[in-house]
């Protein structure tokens, strides 16, 4: 089964779903996939937007094929992104199909040559260049660092559609539904937030220039690289990046920590059952069973975060040591931070993690709960006051 899907009459879905990849970049677990959506657009000149991962070339073919009428080929293949999720099976594209002509922005080209080799035909494009088509109108819009520098989408004036590259995208394969009005969007939502929190966050001011530019083309229907294709409401999606690009939280808090003998994790849970009683919805996370990939996820959204970890030689268990780097790279701003820190002989994780908080400016909230081995009564009912004054501060 390899359809190609219509968007309109002219325009098809070429994609893949990659139930093959368990981590994304090599990094971020896919428990649902992922899918790396192309699209044919039959007109005078045909043309792809986009590709897929090289892996996956031969459904993607086989769909092109089906889309594009008896006796044409591809005239053009639109580049808007060159991470080698959407262009790996460029090389073979061009040979199969050898009256394609790449087109880019100049960047788009110098990273092509630089992954696949110079060669072949390209068509160089700059911010707000037109390609007609026949019936179609392709529209080159520039966002860069949305995800890489070079990244641009195309608009298309006759059907609205928008190639939106990464940006919009989420995780989650999709043959449980293509377009938003066949998904459940709550799953989707949460999968999405997820794919923003762990590969676009970071560029967070670049969506929101990027939204400022392309917010006002009249979209019809929302086409990403990633996940859903909007056709019944594209705002939604526009609406979630703005929010989650704005770095926009809720009156929640996320409890992470570290902990070998359970003696930091008794003092988080203590932190997390007053901010419960208090009222503030609190997930916690044990950052050895919890992927960072869901603990950032959780704590995009959140106002307030508990950093709780033993000492381990001298500086910070190292779950915790990855997920504040993490956090310093995903540029997150203006939470409130609680600290816990634990330690055996001269300490040192309470330390890194108000370290941490400073670099980062956040607020942290008092009182700063730092136990020798074992908490105990005291010690627990300053966890307790920690997290009742985070439920305040949260609610300020
Ligand atoms: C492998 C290991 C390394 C540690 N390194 C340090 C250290 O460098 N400095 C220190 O003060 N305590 C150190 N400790 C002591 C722990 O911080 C302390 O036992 C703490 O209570 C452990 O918390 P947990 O039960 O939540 O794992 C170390 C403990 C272990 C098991
Ligand atoms: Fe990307
Ligand atoms: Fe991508």
């Amino acid at each position: 089964m390899h359809s190609a899907i219509p968007l309109t009459e002219k325009v098809f879905w070429v994609g893949v779903n990659d139930h093959e990849t368990d981590l994304f970049e090599a990094l971020w677990p896919l428990p649902y996939g992922i899918s790396y959506n192309a699209y044919l657009i039959v007109d005078d000149r045909t043309v792809l937007v986009d590709a897929v991962k090289g892996h996956f070339l031969d459904e993607h073919v086989n769909r092109i094929r089906e889309a594009l009428p008896a006796g044409r080929s591809i005239d053009y293949l639109v580049v808007n992104h060159v991470e080698p999720d959407h262009t790996g099976a460029l090389r073979i594209l061009r040979e199969l199909f050898p009256s394609i002509r790449v087109v880019g922005n100049k960047k788009t080209l110098e990273l092509l040559a630089g992954f696949y080799g110079a060669g072949g035909d390209t068509h160089v494009v700059q911010d707000g260049d037109v390609l007609d088509l026949g019936t179609h109108r392709l529209t080159f819009h520039l966002t860069p660092m949305v995800h890489w520098p070079e990244t641009m989408m195309t608009f298309e004036a006759s059907t609205g559609i928008l190639f939106s590259g990464d940006a919009f995208g989420g995780y989650g394969t999709v043959d449980r539904g293509l377009f938003d009005d066949e998904m459940d969007l709550a799953f989707f939502e949460s999968e999405t937030l997820r794919y923003y929190a762990n590969i676009i966050g970071r560029y967070s001011q670049m969506v929101q220039k990027a939204i400022a530019k392309v917010g006002t083309l009249g979209i019809k229907i929302l086409a990403p690289t990633h996940g859903a294709v909007w056709r019944t409401q594209p705002r939604v999606a526009v609406d979630w990046y703005d929010r989650w690009s704005r770095q926009e939280t809720k009156s929640a808090a996320v409890v992470a920590y570290g902990s070998m003998y359970g003696n930091t994790q008794k003092m988080a849970e203590r932190v997390a059952r007053a901010l419960v009683d208090a009222g503030i919805r609190t997930l916690v996370h044990n950052l050895s069973h919890s992927h960072a990939s869901y603990v950032l996820r959780d704590i995009w959204t959140s106002r307030a975060l508990v950093l709780a970890s033993p000492t381990y030689n001298t500086g910070l268990f190292p779950t915790m040591d990855d997920l504040v780097r993490l956090l310093e790279n995903k540029l997150i701003k203006d939470r409130l931070l609680g600290v816990v820190g634990s330690y055996g002989w001269t300490g040192g994780a309470a330390k890194a993690l108000t370290a941490f908080a400073e670099r980062s400016k956040w607020r942290i909230v008092e009182p700063v709960v730092e136990v020798r081995c074992a908490a105990g009564d005291q010690d627990l009912e300053r966890c307790a006051q920690l997290g009742r004054n985070l439920a305040a501060a949260v609610r300020a």
